[in-house]
């Protein structure tokens, strides 16, 4: 009894031993078998193929089977500032009625606005806005019509040009004057108007 128990043990420890080294055979063989097309095991195959659709690769996830997306209509970019006033007389008309400058006239706005008013537009308009700049006396440009004295090419004197009229000629510039937009952050075109209301006061 006690033989027959020890054979049997004896025997199912070779089976064991036999299958696991079929299972070790099968293995290597075939971790090692690999070919142009197929590299065999992966390691981490999420690196391979990731879960999240690559922007120029097709996907069933959309209608139109593109995994690159168009923002929806309307979207603006965080940090952006849209000005909501079309590049036309209406736009001009309309930022006049209602836009208001967001800074106060103090002395710091002021003095930035000066300063910045010196950099970007003097060269044309002139120091105290009579369109007597350095281009125009080297009569390289045609003058710009003077803020206390002058009449806008829209229609009413230029001393009258309110907040709205301003920023806006800033933003798009108007006929020769070109648009400051790219050169001048919205606040620091606020603070350029806050000046430019100081020389439409100057006779
Ligand atoms: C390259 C020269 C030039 C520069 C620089 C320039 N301007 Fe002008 N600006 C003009 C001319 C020319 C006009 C007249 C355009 C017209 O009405 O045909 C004008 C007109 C204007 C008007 C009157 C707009 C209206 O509604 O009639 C304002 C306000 C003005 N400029 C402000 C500025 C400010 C502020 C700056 C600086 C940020 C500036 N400009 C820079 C040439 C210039």
């Amino acid at each position: 009894m006690k033989e027959n128990t020890l054979a049997m043990m004896k025997n199912s420890f070779k089976i064991f031993i036999v299958a696991v080294g079929t299972f070790v055979t099968i293995g290597s063989l075939s971790s090692c078998y690999h070919s142009k097309r197929n590299p065999g095991y992966e390691y981490a195959p999420n690196m391979y193929r990731a879960l999240a659709p690559n922007p120029d690769q097709p996907t069933a996830s959309f209608k139109d089977g593109k995994a690159a997306q168009n923002p929806v209509d309307g979207t603006i970019p965080m940090g952006w500032n849209k000005f909501h006033y079309e590049n036309s007389l209406a736009g001009y008309e309309a930022a006049s009625k209602e836009l208001v400058n967001p800074f106060a006239n103090d002395t710091a706005a002021l003095t930035e606005g000066k300063n910045l008013y010196t950099n970007f537009c003097t060269q044309c308009h002139g120091m105290q806005g009579k369109g007597d700049g350095a281009i125009v006396l080297a009569g390289k440009f045609p003058p710009p019509p003077a803020y206390a004295t002058g009449t806008s090419s829209r229609g009413g004197a230029m001393k009258d040009l309110t907040d709205g009229k301003i920023f806006h000629t800033i933003t798009y510039g108007v006929n020769l004057m070109g648009s400051h937009a790219a050169q001048l952050s919205p606040a620091e075109r606020w603070k350029i108007v806050l000046y430019v209301h100081e020389l439409q006061k100057l006779q």
